[in-house]
């Protein structure tokens, strides 16, 4: 009897509150959690203010690459004046080598004594897409209709310029021939003295390089080649952010985390038990397994051993390619740049919606009309990553975590490093092992000591408004991040996360 009662009122509750929620109030909770996130820092005091930017440039020169916002193909509102075009990497008059850009000025809350440049990744992966879809005033993201305006636009900091570079990335000119990052960094740094020549309003200001990926590579690399040639440009840098940075070698930053990484995402994975058993035996036979445990230590007490005799995995120990194989065995549309990807695959107007290029739409940068609107070359065919080598013989430098980082960081004002959890092409349990004093893939010493010295404590980044986002760490002049539900690129899939970081980087917040 009393069971029976107890089963009817359960009944009677679970009906109560199947009913209680109803579409239209499903709907308001999402608005309201939308609202919490869109307010929580473009609208708080951390913002610089200032009055409505107008930037003018007294170089004629410039008005040929001047960009009207309110006529861009398919887009139904005014992303603002921008200026965009090709440039020479050097003042050669025979120079066939040319970069392409897109220069926003600050929107009205930004600073004007600012200048972020940022470059995407690959090698050879525009930074357009960066602008479209990740850190642009406007928006046109996978599974979008139409672009929409993107209210965490870097812009709202400062002046933005992205460039596709090197050469031989999306709609830049020439023959590639970079052997190495200090030529890609003289290749910019080449850009850049046109550029001021052209929009020469902009010298003297602060600089921040930003950029993923890739660029994790390329970053490092310019900004070191920029401090030890003071007298090539008329800016002054201040700091870096690399986001989901290639910094170290393969086998440190996918190898030796993978298995651990699969088994912290076991439900999203969903591999069967055999595979599993099959995977941990694979881990443990490649030294892959406690690796962590065994060796990372807060603060560092030593040097670290490579998993086997060399900075490539040991044959048969190519962990991160047998996941991924066998990931899309049960889910085809997994996606390494963020794990919980599912079908359908997402329309998107770059065709690259994830781990594959998808031929289902127009281009939005190979249409004829969009290549007019901002000074493109129209009969450049444009692709997200290009299919030709920007290294014809591969890329000579060392990984920049143990060559350049250190000495960059030490002369930044601040560095950030930022990793999405979600992330599987890179991995950020990697880093912990990067900041590590590994033998031959540490980054070093860096203001007189190795590695971070104090674990990263759970819950420590704090996103305004939110409350904790993942993780964060700083130590000496370097601000670590492991942002929560972000997977490869950052600004596109945590931009509020994102932009907070960058205020943190460029001084507008004193605490990370
Ligand atoms: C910006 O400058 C242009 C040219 O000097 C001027 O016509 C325009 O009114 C200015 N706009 C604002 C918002 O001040
Ligand atoms: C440019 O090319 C012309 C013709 O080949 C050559 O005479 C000239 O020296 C070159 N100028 C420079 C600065 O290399
Ligand atoms: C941020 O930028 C977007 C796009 O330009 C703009 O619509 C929005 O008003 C800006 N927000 C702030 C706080 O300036
Ligand atoms: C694992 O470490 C052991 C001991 O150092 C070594 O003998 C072995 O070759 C390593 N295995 C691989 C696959 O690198
Ligand atoms: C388990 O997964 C492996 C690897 O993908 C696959 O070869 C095998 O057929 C699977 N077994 C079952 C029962 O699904
Ligand atoms: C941090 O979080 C991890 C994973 O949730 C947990 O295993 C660990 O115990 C936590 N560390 C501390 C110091 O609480």
């Amino acid at each position: 009897m009393h069971l029976l009662a107890a089963f009817t009122v359960l009944l009677a509750a679970v009906a109560a509150s199947g009913r209680r929620t109803t579409k239209r109030k499903i709907g308001e909770r999402q608005l309201e959690a939308a609202k919490r996130w869109q307010t929580s820092n473009t609208q708080s005091q951390n913002v610089k203010r200032g009055g409505v930017q107008n930037i003018t440039f007294t170089n004629s020169k410039a008005s040929e690459f001047y960009v009207d916002g309110k006529s861009l193909p398919l887009v139904d509102f005014d992303v603002g004046p921008s200026w965009a075009g090709l440039l020479p990497i050097s003042s050669n008059p025979n120079e066939t080598r040319q970069l392409y850009f897109w220069f926003f000025p600050p929107g009205p809350e930004g600073s004007l004594d600012d200048l972020i440049f940022w470059t995407n990744g690959g090698p050879g992966c525009s930074s357009l897409e960066g602008l479209l879809q990740e850190n642009g005033p406007f928006s046109w993201s996978w599974g979008q209709a139409k672009p929409t305006v993107n209210q965490q636009s870097w812009t709202n900091l400062s002046s933005v310029l992205w460039v596709e570079q090197p050469v031989g990335t999306g709609f830049s000119q020439g023959i590639p021939n970079a052997q190495n990052e200090d030529d890609v960094a003289a290749q910019l740094v080449g850009f850049m003295q046109q550029f001021l020549e052209v929009f020469s309003e902009l010298k003297g200001k602060k600089l921040y390089l930003t950029g993923e990926s890739y660029a994790g590579t390329y970053v490092p690399y310019i900004a070191n080649y920029i401090y030890e040639n003071p007298t090539l440009l008329d800016l002054s840098l201040q700091g870096i952010w690399i986001s989901d940075p290639l910094m170290s070698w393969d086998v440190v930053q996918e190898q030796i985390p993978a298995v651990d990484f699969v088994n912290k995402y076991a439900g999203l994975f969903s591999f069967n038990q055999t595979y599993m058993n099959y995977l941990e035996k694979k881990a443990a036979v490649c030294n892959y397994t406690g690796y962590m445990d065994k060796y990372v230590t807060y603060p560092p007490t030593g040097l670290l051993p490579l998993p086997g005799d060399s900075v490539e995995f040991a044959p048969g120990c190519d962990v991160w390619d047998d996941i991924f194989y066998n990931a899309l065995i049960i889910n085809p549309a997994f996606d390494v740049y963020r794990i919980w990807d599912t079908y359908p695959i997402l329309w998107d107007v770059l065709g690259f919606p994830g781990s594959f290029a998808q031929t289902q739409s127009p281009i939005y940068f190979n249409r004829r009309d969009v290549k007019k609107a901002i000074h493109a070359p129209v009969d450049t065919e444009w692709s997200e990553c290009s299919n030709i080598n920007v290294f014809p013989n591969g890329d000579n430098s060392l990984p920049p975590a143990f060559t350049v980082l250190p000495n960059v960081i030490e002369k930044n004002q601040r560095t950030v490093i930022v990793h999405g959890l979600a992330d599987f092409i890179l991995i950020a349990d990697g880093y912990d092992f990067v900041f590590d004093p590994l033998s031959v893939y540490i980054l070093t010493h860096w203001n007189d000591l190795q590695g971070f010295q104090t674990p990263i404590a759970n819950d420590s980044f704090i996103v305004d408004g939110v409350g904790a986002y993942g993780t964060m760490h700083s130590e000496r002049g370097l601000t670590y991040y492991e942002v929560a539900l972000s997977g490869h690129m950052i600004p596109q899939f945590a931009p509020v996360a994102a932009f907070q970081i960058m205020q943190y980087l460029m001084g507008f917040r004193a605490t990370p």
